[in-house]
């Protein structure tokens, strides 16, 4: 021992007079703490009246800080008083430093094991405060839900709008036979739709059909007239893929046949359809054209929902051609028509008996028409920008 060292006995009076106000409860931090006070207790008075202080000081720290500042008393390495007592203990006599040495170590082991648990206590303390700062009058964070794609909502409300006027749907195979996308259609051989150039074939006699009208020939082969029948799908043709072409798209077609169906039927049907879709008043018009499939052939225009068919449009800068129609005051929609007696024919139907009208349109144009969306590629680039607004 050096003659500047005194020596360090843990007693009670060695801790500040406020250390353990309060209410401190070290057996809530350890259930055998009121054991270890009588085990001190038989090496001394002195030291258990340390030990019961020193850990209802711990018991009593109100928050981290205050329990390390508590900590660095009783246990810092350089100067906490357990530590300093340790260190006086070589030159206690042998016998008393043996008793000592035992006792100290425990109480140093206790202590440790209370603040540790202490820290506990109050860390979840903390965490519990947190969790009140939680405001629940905040709105609430809403899962992200899809929503459907602009072409599903618009092939279900054609669907709906169709089976109103009684069709029921009929779907077939994107692979299909040249013969149903094409022969039974009444395609000529030399048709340049049958050419490589611009059809994707999958083997001689296979290929991606080129449009929805194979379900007819297909559903007319299984089944007897009357029909009336929706053909939603996919189809496919080797276009240069630009603004308003894409090598894929979806059609819907629509076939009627019966006993007398007739052109007014048809031209009936598509003014329902064309109102119901760009509203009541919307002006229609059909021209002829050719289709194999149908005779006579004709294509639906509806008038441009851009200028009100009047082909130019004001605006800030002055009246201007309409974009959207490019001047013509018109929109094609779809193509329609009779259906040709050969398709009859092919399916094995007497044309004599049974006369029908079909129609086809693309979703996408629909769409387009509908929404004013000018590039077709925004459908199939899954950009929530776009799909978001629909
Ligand atoms: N199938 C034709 C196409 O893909 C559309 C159409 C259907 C035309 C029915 C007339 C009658 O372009």
């Amino acid at each position: 021992m050096t003659a500047d060292r005194q020596p360090h006995p843990l007693a009670a009076g060695l801790l500040p007079a406020n250390w353990d106000e309060g209410t401190p409860d070290p057996g809530r931090l350890a259930p055998e703490h009121a054991a270890h006070v009588g085990e001190l207790q038989r090496a001394g008075a002195d030291l258990a009246a340390f030990f019961a202080r020193a850990a209802n000081g711990l018991a009593a720290a109100a928050d981290l800080p205050e329990l390390d500042e508590r900590h660095t008393t009783l246990l810092g390495r350089e100067r906490g008083h357990v530590t300093l007592a340790l260190g006086d203990l070589p030159h206690v006599p042998l016998e008393e430093r043996k008793r000592l040495g035992r006792a100290y170590n425990l109480a140093k082991r206790w202590l440790g094991e209370l603040e540790a648990a202490q820290r506990r206590a109050l860390e979840q303390e903390r965490e519990a405060r947190g969790a009140g700062m939680l405001d629940v009058t905040l709105p609430g964070r809403r899962p992200w839900v899809g929503h459907r794609h602009v072409l599903a909502q618009i092939r279900e409300e054609l669907l709906d709008l169709f089976h109103g006027l009684g069709y029921s749907v009929y779907t077939s195979p994107e692979v299909e036979h040249e013969a149903y996308n094409f022969g039974k259609l009444n395609f000529p051989p030399d048709h340049p739709a049958r050419d490589a150039h611009d059809t994707y074939f999958v083997s001689d006699t296979r290929l991606l059909r080129t449009h929805t009208s194979p379900g007819w020939v297909r559903a007319m082969e299984e089944r007897r007239p009357p029909l009336r029948l929706v053909f939603p799908g996919r189809v496919y043709r080797a276009e240069q893929v630009d603004a308003s072409h894409m090598d894929q798209f979806h059609q819907v077609d629509g076939l009627f046949v019966a006993r007398d169906v007739s052109m007014a039927d048809l031209k009936g049907t598509l003014n329902t359809f064309a109102r119901s879709i760009l509203g009541a008043g919307v002006r229609t018009r059909m021209i002829p054209i050719y289709f194999p499939f149908v005779e006579p052939g004709a294509q639906l225009d509806a008038s441009c929902v851009n200028c009100a068919g009047e082909g130019r449009t004001r605006g800030p800068d002055g009246e201007r051609r309409c974009a959207v129609c490019k001047g013509s005051g018109w929109l094609e929609l779809l193509g329609a028509g009779m259906v040709h007696p050969n398709v009859f024919r092919a399916v094995g139907y007497d044309p004599e008996e049974v006369t029908g009208f079909a129609f086809g349109m693309g979703l996408e144009r629909i769409a387009m028409v509908r929404h004013g969306i000018p590039e077709i590629r925004l459908f199939l680039e899954n950009d929530m920008r776009f799909l978001s607004q629909f």
